[in-house]
């Protein structure tokens, strides 16, 4: 997958759910938190979201196209099929498919159906006329490639009511938002456009109304590449205009022009890189630029939750093991090797403190600035 949240993660993840499954638990779960986008209207949101996926598949645009929640959650699924080299249509691969729960049983194999389902259901709910809806769609994507983990696209803040919205349109999609971005367990991608000045941006104040400390804000500039030559970004990474706890990542997603052009984001990601890696203000910390930055900081925030659950899921192992064990007791131990019991637990110690290791060595890059 290109540019999405790292197979570093997924592997983790994939190998505690092995070590759940052999123990036979289904009371342990690693619940990852939300991943929510906040923003005014058009600066970037479903861009910068479809970015981290690494598909194509949110209707994008200038103007209010995200006019009701999409929940989206993405599920982890190991390849059963040969992929997608040996299928007619290299684009489409028999192991990657979306379902919508307004339309149950049916596989979306073709990413491309997905956004046109997404813009038919939002106009069922909501007219054609720019009106706004809180009754979310909820899609599914199963894929061998993406991480288990839920991501929130919402309609951007707006102020004067058009078309079909009512007088009370910023009070009503404010209201929507808080539902979402209140949740102590919810990750604030707070949007906002480079060439706009972050003191007014809507989306990093209702983020800091929600979430004072900042300790679940990820600032997002987009749409650097369309600020004014010998202007950048440079004050807001380091800190110096409104300084976040776990920083700003930098951004350029694909413009109208490339949307129109139906722009392949593996080729989007490329123009990335190479604006950030040639613009003579970011060559130097090129590495903290970029849609790949934002998904490593996104991984390192997620392990981290993941490591802060681990002694409790440890604990439950543990106490579920004990039990198991009592029982085979009492069976006089016929029943099965007792050995294997242990050896899951010793699995799991071993793994805690492989993991752990592995994210201390690793912290630096949740709040690298500059
Ligand atoms: P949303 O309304 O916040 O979800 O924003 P969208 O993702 O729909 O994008 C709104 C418009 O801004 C679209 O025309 C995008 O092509 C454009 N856009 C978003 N990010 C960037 C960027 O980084 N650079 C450029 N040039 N255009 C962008
Ligand atoms: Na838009
Ligand atoms: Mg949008």
């Amino acid at each position: 997958a290109t540019g999405g949240l790292g197979s570093e993660i997924v592997n983790v993840v994939n190998k505690l759910q092995d070590v759940f499954t052999a123990v036979g638990t289904s009371t342990s779960q690693i619940d990852l938190p939300q991943i929510c986008v906040l923003g005014s209207q058009s600066s970037g949101k479903s861009s910068v979201l479809e970015n981290i996926v690494g598909k194509d598949f949110l209707p994008r645009g200038s103007g209010i196209v995200t006019r009701r929640p999409l929940v989206l959650q993405l599920i982890n699924r190991p390849a059963t099929t040969p992929g997608p080299k040996d299928n007619p249509n290299p684009n489409i691969d028999p192991n990657e498919w979306g379902e919508f729960l307004h339309i149950p049983g049916e596989k979306f194999h073709d990413f491309d159906k997905i956004r046109q389902e997404i813009v038919k259901d939002t106009e069922a709910k909501t007219g054609r006329n720019a009106g706004i809806s809180p009754v979310p769609i909820n899609l599914r994507i199963y894929s061998p490639n993406i991480l288990t983990l839920t991501l929130v696209d919402l309609p951007g803040m707006t102020k004067v009511p058009v078309g079909d919205q009512p007088k009370d349109i910023e009070k009503q999609i404010r209201d929507m938002l808080l539902k979402y971005v209140s949740k102590p367990s919810c990750i604030i991608l707070a949007v906002t456009p480079g060439n706009q000045d972050l003191a007014n941006s809507d989306g990093l104040k209702l983020a800091r109304e929600v979430d004072p400390e900042g300790t679940r804000t990820i600032g997002v500039l987009t749409k650097i590449d369309l600020m004014d030559s010998g202007t950048d970004v440079v004050d807001i990474l380091a800190g110096r205009v409104i300084p976040l706890r776990l920083g700003y990542v930098p951004v350029v997603n694909r413009g109208q022009r490339d949307i129109d052009t139906n722009k392949k984001i593996s080729l989007a990601l490329e123009a990335e890189r190479d604006f950030f890696e040639n613009h003579p203000s970011y060559k130097g910390k090129a590495q903290y630029c970029g849609t790949p930055f934002l998904a490593r900081k996104l991984n390192m925030i997620l392990m981290h939750h993941i490591r802060a659950t681990l002694p409790d899921i440890k604990q439950r192992i543990t106490t579920q093991l004990q039990k198991y064990n009592a029982e085979l007791q009492t069976l006089g131990g016929i029943m099965g090797d007792q050995s294997s019991s242990s050896m899951v637990l010793s699995v799991i110690t071993e793994f805690t403190s492989e993991f752990r290791s592995a994210i201390d060595g690793n912290t630096d890059d949740l709040s690298v600035n500059e």
